[in-house]
């Protein structure tokens, strides 16, 4: 029994003033007080044991929360460091497939640098011959006919300037085309950007197979003149969509070489505030099921080892980057038209 309790229980039995019935009513009172306070005190110290543990648990579980922090903070470095690990595997990615596309191009570039160089050839020839004669009309002392022919020979070696430029532009084009990034826009003549692509595409396909063919289109909108854009960006994006369409109608004509006359046709078109630059053929076209996949990076439906399936999507970012769109219009077995959509 609790001591105070003892105690008023001592000095209730040991009143003389108290009758017995009141001594055992006041013990009883006694007696329950002790009860109740035997019960308060065992759930006093449940609740203590009980805080105790909940103090263990608590702190268990902060520590198991702190090292999942950890755990956490330390998945978060390796995600960052294989992100950075992917980026710059896609910068060498997207670097190799521009290696891979200029190689595309050199057989088209020297079938282009070749056309100059016989003008240059054969200028410098004749102009050689000219001179000769113009020395023998001097000997003559026919000074009028030295100086008409000496008129030509001026007129020759312009034209050997100006395809000696040609050829020079074609090699600077090669050289940017190449370059990691530019970034700097100019005011670019997008139709001869266009045609020029177009004539690189078709020269490079037939340089490596002989036996391709296809009738190209052009119709050029005169009206466009000059617009702002990264003129090696966008010429990558049209590459790849000529190239894509070659492939098509070439793929077309393994499939029904008889009747079918293979077509690429491209076109601009200024169109208020836009320019459209539309790349179509009448090749194999997409089926509808593929048709949403086509401008993820990595998608390609050409054999292992001919496509890196990167043109699309390298072309989606790159008229993203230019504020522009890239639209696709298709039928299966019909042909496929690409159309870029920049702002003037
Ligand atoms: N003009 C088209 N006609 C039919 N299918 C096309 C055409 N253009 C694209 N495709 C489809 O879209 C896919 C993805 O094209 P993308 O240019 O991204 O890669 P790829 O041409 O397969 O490979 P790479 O461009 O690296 O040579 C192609 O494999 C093809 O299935
Ligand atoms: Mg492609």
């Amino acid at each position: 029994m609790n001591q105070d309790l003892q105690k008023i229980n001592d000095i209730i039995q040991q009143s003389q003033h108290l009758s017995d019935e009141e001594k055992s009513v006041l013990l009883k009172s006694a007696k329950d007080a002790d009860k109740a306070l035997e019960i308060a005190n065992f759930k006093l110290d449940r609740t203590e044991k009980v805080k105790r543990t909940t103090a263990i648990l608590l702190e268990e579980t902060i520590q198991e929360l702190e090292l999942k922090r950890k755990a956490i903070e330390e998945s978060n470095e390796a995600l960052k460091k294989s992100l950075e690990e992917l980026k710059s595997a896609q910068q060498q990615l997207i670097q190799s497939e521009k290696m891979a596309s200029l190689g595309e191009l050199t057989a088209g570039i020297a079938h282009e640098i070749q056309n100059p160089l016989n003008f240059v050839n054969n200028f410098s020839d004749v102009s050689k011959e000219l001179l000769d004669e113009m020395k023998e009309e001097l000997n003559k002392g026919d000074t009028d006919e030295a100086k008409a022919i000496a008129d030509d020979v001026i007129q020759n070696l312009e034209k050997i300037l100006h395809h000696g430029k040609r050829a020079g532009d074609i090699v600077k084009g090669m050289l940017q085309h190449s370059r990691t990034s530019s970034g700097q826009k100019e005011l670019t003549n997008i139709n001869a950007l266009a045609d020029e692509y177009l004539r690189l595409a078709y020269h490079g396909l037939r340089a490596k197979d002989k036996t391709f063919n296809a009738a190209t289109k052009t119709d050029y909108d005169e009206n466009i003149g000059l617009i702002k854009i990264i003129p090696q960006d966008i010429g990558r994006v049209i590459l790849n969509l000529i190239s894509n369409a070659f492939y098509a109608v070439n793929e077309k004509k393994k499939q029904q070489p008889e009747e079918y006359e293979p077509v690429v046709s491209i076109s601009t078109k200024r169109l208020n505030n836009n320019v459209e630059i539309a790349i179509k053929d009448n090749g194999t076209g997409i089926p509808k099921i593929v048709v949403d996949k086509i401008f993820q990076p990595f998608f390609t439906t050409k054999p292992t080892g001919s496509g890196t399936g990167l043109g699309l999507s390298l072309s989606y970012d790159i008229v993203k980057a230019h504020g522009g769109l890239i639209k696709v219009n298709t039928k299966e077995n019909e042909g496929t038209e690409f159309k870029i959509v920049l702002a003037f």
